[in-house]
């Protein structure tokens, strides 16, 4: 540190970033990093968005967690011109004997727009850490995937998670998933922020849009579970069109276990996969006193145990902490009501996407102040979340460029680029989180962090007494 000081600001900032050892600095960094401003959607005639062959052929595979421990699979798929078969083969890659599961189908109607068939079929009890081939359709239309099911919940199950937020169907956004998929840490389930297709910006919220962007995403979320949080995006509030259920194409198309988790609604709910336990919630739906959101959260981290999951992660659309001035402030009622108890259950890492920028914050908190005591300032707390907002998936609103000046001591890193996460846990001690900007090379780390586990592994005492 020492030798550190004979240089200018400027160098020590470049310093950081080559070493990637921002710990080192007090100040925060901002990348000087400037990318185009906005992003054309990829044609519709684009490779990417192809039908798969045949009448009646399975599209837009994707499938998520479908039970608490990681156990179950949701399988859902789209057939365009009639129900077509439910059923779901699937066998373990060692096994000749293929099982069958049932499952159900749904359909909405949106404006003037008609869904395809919308299958669900969840599959239970499989054995951990174990490849499954799947099949769905019928006859010539047979289409055979395959996944791999997370080790055994225990405290120290490496696993690495990738993080995605408000993809959008762009070049930008094929660029992301491209590079997070080729990036050499292999994320092996993905952590999706919120905003997926974009189809409310379309005329009409055309839906049309929903079903590309879900043969956009098949390539990867077929063979790996998505877990979906619900953005803006997602709301689909549309009273000009007579449309007035939010996020009604979303939960049609998009299921997630939120049952098994005692959630009474698929915007909130939570999950064990491998060392963590993921807890998602709503930015878009209500979360004050007394809703059923707000007793759900209360009522769910005391729950968490971390001496099986060390690793406590929450997923929202809308970050609390950011100090970009697109949609500035727009979290704060939420961080009035949760924070404290972020703070008071140790939560290691608070995810989230909506704006579209990369910034990671310092373990702060601002939970001091009540109306008298005029005590509102973030303030070091080691017993807080490190907040990181990873918006920057590639949607067509182009980068948040404009952040709030000087940068606050709160922000740790921030920068107006495109890009995704990866959250790797190696024990019950220590993760090592990444952010890989679409400009570099797949390897490349832009920024990244090692976590010490707040419960097993914590660095300070908190500053703010523990209620
Ligand atoms: C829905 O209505 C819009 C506006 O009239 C029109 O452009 C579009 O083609 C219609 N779509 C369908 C599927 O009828
Ligand atoms: C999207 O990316 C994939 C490679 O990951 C590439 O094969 C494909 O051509 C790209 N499509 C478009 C429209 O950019
Ligand atoms: C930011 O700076 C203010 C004023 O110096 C200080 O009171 C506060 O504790 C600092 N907060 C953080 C998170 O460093
Ligand atoms: C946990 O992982 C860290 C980082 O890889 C390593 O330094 C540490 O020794 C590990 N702890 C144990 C108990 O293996
Ligand atoms: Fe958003």
């Amino acid at each position: 540190m020492a030798l550190l000081k004979v240089f200018d600001p400027c160098a020590i900032c470049l310093l950081c970033l080559v070493l990637s050892a921002s710990e080192l600095c007090n100040g925060g960094i901002t990348g000087n990093f400037l990318r185009k401003e906005y992003s054309p959607d990829m044609p519709l005639d684009s490779d990417v968005f192809q039908v798969p062959p045949g009448y009646n052929a399975p599209q837009q595979v994707h499938i998520t967690q479908g039970d608490t421990d990681g156990r179950g699979v949701i399988i859902s798929w789209i057939t365009p011109d009639e129900p077509g078969s439910d059923t779901v083969l699937y066998w373990s890659e060692n096994s000749k004997n293929k099982n069958r599961a049932e499952g159900i189908f749904v359909r909405y109607k949106f404006f003037n727009y008609t869904s395809g068939y919308i299958h669900h079929c969840t599959i239970k009890n499989l054995e951990y850490n174990t490849k499954y081939m799947y099949e769905i359709g019928i006859g010539y239309t047979i289409r055979r995937f395959w996944f791999k099911t997370p080790p055994r919940t225990g405290p120290d199950v490496p696993y690495t998670f990738g993080l995605i937020g408000d993809l959008g169907q762009t070049h930008d956004s094929n660029v992301t998933l491209t590079h997070y998929e080729s990036n050499p840490k292999k994320g092996k389930t993905v952590l999706f922020l919120g905003d997926l297709s974009y189809s409310n910006d379309y005329p009409f919220h055309d839906n049309t849009r929903w079903d590309t962007w879900g043969r956009f995403i098949e390539r990867n979320a077929a063979y790996q579970p998505w877990i979906w949080t619900a953005g803006n995006h997602e709301l689909d509030f549309a009273p000009q069109l007579e449309e007035t259920t939010p996020f009604k194409p979303y939960m049609h198309r998009y299921y997630v276990p939120f049952a098994s988790s005692h959630s009474t609604s698929p915007l909130w709910y939570s999950i064990k996969r491998g060392s963590a336990y993921l807890i998602v919630l709503s930015s878009y739906s209500a979360y004050g006193k007394s809703t059923p959101q707000y007793k759900w959260l209360r009522d769910e981290l005391p729950k968490v145990d971390r001496s099986k999951t060390p690793w406590l992660i929450a997923l929202m659309h809308c970050p609390i902490y950011t100090s970009n001035s697109h949609h500035f402030m727009e979290g704060e009622t939420m961080r009035v009501v949760f924070e404290s108890w972020f703070v008071k259950y140790k939560v290691d890492v608070v995810f989230s996407g909506h704006v579209h920028a990369y910034e990671r914050s310092k373990r702060i908190s601002n939970i001091a102040y009540n109306i008298v005591n005029g005590m509102c300032t973030p303030v070091d707390d080691q017993s807080a979340p490190v907040y990181i907002t990873i918006g920057d998936g590639g949607n067509h609103d182009g980068p948040a460029i404009g952040m709030m000046e000087p940068q606050p001591n709160f922000s740790a890193y921030r920068e107006a680029s495109f890009g995704h996460g990866i959250f790797d846990i190696k024990n019950r001690t220590h993760a090592y989180f990444s952010w890989h900007r679409n400009q570099d090379g797949y390897a490349v780390e832009a920024d990244s962090f090692w976590f010490h586990n707040s419960y097993w592994n914590p660095l300070g005492k908190s500053f703010v007494a523990q209620h």
